[in-house]
């Protein structure tokens, strides 16, 4: 459905046309003028998306997996569809092990309340980078102060690279499991990812990966990467809110005790005593978020028909034209995302706060996102109250650019005077 209506706005020869593209975004036509630079935070949503969700509810909605009725199992196999195309998406061996979950949050918070207990005690060691989104911090510090772990921190070198033999320096038989962001959601700094799995794996450590900023934009294949856990939201991927996926190993899903109980995960309960479903659904209590599914399933179908690498080449271009074009400018600092840095950048202007930049870039129609972006470790580590962030969708262009860069001028004056 949803290739069928990109071919109709792809130009003659397929090239990636964000113009095209954008028209399959009502925001835009609702909006006029608007230059969203926030797709970090939140993508918009296609046409194929929005409509596609209506469309379920108007035609095959009901309750999934309980029903005897034809509707339920129509229902039931939308849903169940969606799990396989994001199996095929992120290349997993098996369907059984995408749990669906209400976003990148909840899936880490799954691996740590579930996970963590079954297979960490006191003294082990979980590695995090010092670019970690706090959802890829706080619940390891929870788990730390329950079971007695300890929190280690691998640096970022001064140009924004992960810095791997720091990071191998850190590794020691203590170490339980790495978990790192694919892509940085402030620097945009891309994680040498492959790397880090094999030299955790040979301390005989699990890694799991954020994956929140690279789904969007670029191919991700979890047997390639080799990662134990790989988790993002559906929201930042063209889909709708309060969805999101944990992808995990078939056996370690397996050796993992549910985190919440209730309808759907069980296979018997008596009144002491249940017996639990094998995983997903061990994972999924309680009625999911099922039109929202679905819509993630249309949403994958949207990134697959533009294609992934066509997505990724596009938006490195863009991001080099950016941070060239950005960083031009008098009084700007970047904040350097490494040597592949991808889709997303932050930078403060001299003397102007980031809120104050956020708002005279919305007075001309440039939305970006402005403050410490849930990493405060890491603005800290900056020496930064936060940053101006930009970040890039399938519908950015250059003209967008140029005019985030007008009006980064506008500021400038406007505080100078
Ligand atoms: N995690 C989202 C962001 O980086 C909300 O903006």
């Amino acid at each position: 459905m949803a290739g069928a209506s990109l071919r109709s706005v792809e130009a003659p020869g397929g090239r990636f046309d964000p113009r095209r593209l954008r028209r399959e975004f009502p925001i835009f036509e609702r909006n006029p003028g608007l230059v969203f630079l926030d797709s970090g935070a939140s993508a918009q949503k296609p046409c194929s998306v929005i409509d596609g969700i209506a469309e379920f509810y108007r035609t095959d909605y009901a309750n999934v997996h309980r029903g005897v009725y034809k509707l339920s199992g129509r229902s039931t196999d939308r849903f169940e569809a969606a799990r396989e195309k994001t199996r095929a998406f992120l290349n997993a061996a098996d369907e059984r092990e995408i749990v669906f979950v209400r976003g990148a949050t909840e899936a880490i918070n799954l691996v740590a309340q579930s996970w963590g207990p079954a297979h960490m005690r006191a003294g082990d060691e979980i590695v995090i980078s010092d670019v970690e989104h706090h959802s890829n911090i706080v619940p390891w510090q929870m788990l730390r102060d329950r079971l007695g772990l300890k929190l280690v921190v691998a640096p970022t070198d001064d140009t924004g690279e992960f810095d791997l033999a720091a990071f191998e320096a850190l590794l020691s038989p203590r170490t339980r499991l790495v978990a790192v962001t694919h892509i940085s959601n402030v620097t945009g700094a891309t994680l040498p990812v492959a790397r880090i799995v094999e030299l955790a794996h040979a301390v005989g450590a699990k890694v799991l990966v954020d994956g929140c900023q690279a789904v969007p934009r670029m191919p991700v294949d979890v047997r390639a990467l080799g990662c134990d856990f790989y988790v993002f939201s559906g929201h930042k991927a063209y889909g709708p809110t309060g969805t999101g996926v944990l992808y995990g190993r078939y056996d370690l899903l397996e050796s993992m005790p549910p985190w919440q109980g209730g309808g759907g995960m069980i296979l018997n309960v008596e009144i002491d005593h249940t017996e639990f479903q094998e995983p997903p659904h061990r994972f999924e209590a309680g009625t999911p978020d099922i039109a929202g599914v679905v819509g993630l399933g249309l949403a994958l179908d949207f990134i697959e028909g533009i294609g992934r690498d066509a997505i990724r080449d596009h938006e490195e271009a863009l991001t080099g034209y950016a941070v060239d074009r950005v960083s031009r400018i008098p009084g700007v600092k970047m904040v350097p995302g490494g040597q592949r840095q991808l889709s997303v950048f932050s930078f403060n202007i001299d003397g102007v706060h980031p809120h104050d930049v956020g708002t005279v870039l919305d007075q001309h129609g440039v939305a970006v996102r402005v403050g410490h972006h849930c990493a405060q470790p890491l603005m800290e580590k900056l020496g930064l109250a936060g940053t101006v962030r930009a970040s890039l969708g399938v519908y950015n262009d250059e003209a967008d650019i140029d005019r985030l860069a007008e009006a980064i001028g506008a500021c400038r004056e406007m505080f100078q005077r």
